[in-house]
C-alpha cells in the first residue's frame, strides 16, 4: 500500500479541526462547568485541553512534513453548563474521534514510520479519555 499524501493532508486537516474545537470545548467547560463533582472535572477539563493542544501541534508537524498546509478551521463545539452534560458531550467527541483515528491509522502504511507512530499515539490519547469519561458516567 502506498501512501495516497493528499487524501491523507486532506483527513489529517479534518482531524486538525476537531482538535482545536476538542481542546476549546475542554477549556470553556473547565471555566464554567457546574454540577456534581464540577470543580475535579473542571481541573481534568483543563489537563485534558493539553493533551489536545499536543494533537493539535503533532498533527500540524505531520501535515507540514507530508508537504501540506496545517487548516485554520475549528470543528463544531459544543458546550454544556452542567457536569454530567459536559462529560456526555465530551464522551461523544472522544468516541467520534477514535472512530475517526482507526480510519486514518489504516490508510497509513507500516513503513512511514514517524507518520504511523504519531496517529497511533493520538489514538492511544483518545481511547484512554474514552475510558476515563466512561468511568465518570458509569458506562
Ligand atoms: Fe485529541
Ligand atoms: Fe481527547
Amino acid at each position: 500500500m502506498a501512501l495516497d499524501k493528499g487524501k491523507i493532508i486532506k483527513l489529517m486537516n479534518e482531524g486538525l479541526a476537531m482538535e482545536y474545537a476538542s481542546q476549546i470545548q475542554y477549556l470553556t467547560q473547565a471555566a464554567i462547568t457546574t454540577g456534581p463533582y464540577a470543580d475535579g472535572l473542571m481541573a481534568r477539563f483543563a489537563e485534558i485541553a493539553s493533551d489536545e493542544m499536543e494533537h493539535a501541534k503533532i498533527l500540524r508537524t505531520r501535515i507540514a512534513a507530508l508537504g501540506g498546509v496545517p487548516t485554520t478551521k475549528v470543528g463544531e463545539i459544543q458546550i454544556h453548563k452542567d457536569s454530567m452534560q459536559a462529560v456526555k458531550i465530551n464522551l461523544r467527541y472522544e468516541r467520534d474521534t477514535v472512530d475517526f483515528y482507526r480510519k486514518l491509522l489504516n490508510l497509513i502504511p507500516h513503513d512511514e514510520v514517524i507518520l504511523y507512530e504519531a496517529i497511533e499515539h493520538v489514538l492511544q490519547d483518545s481511547e484512554e479519555h474514552v475510558e476515563e469519561l466512561e468511568r465518570l458516567v458509569g458506562k
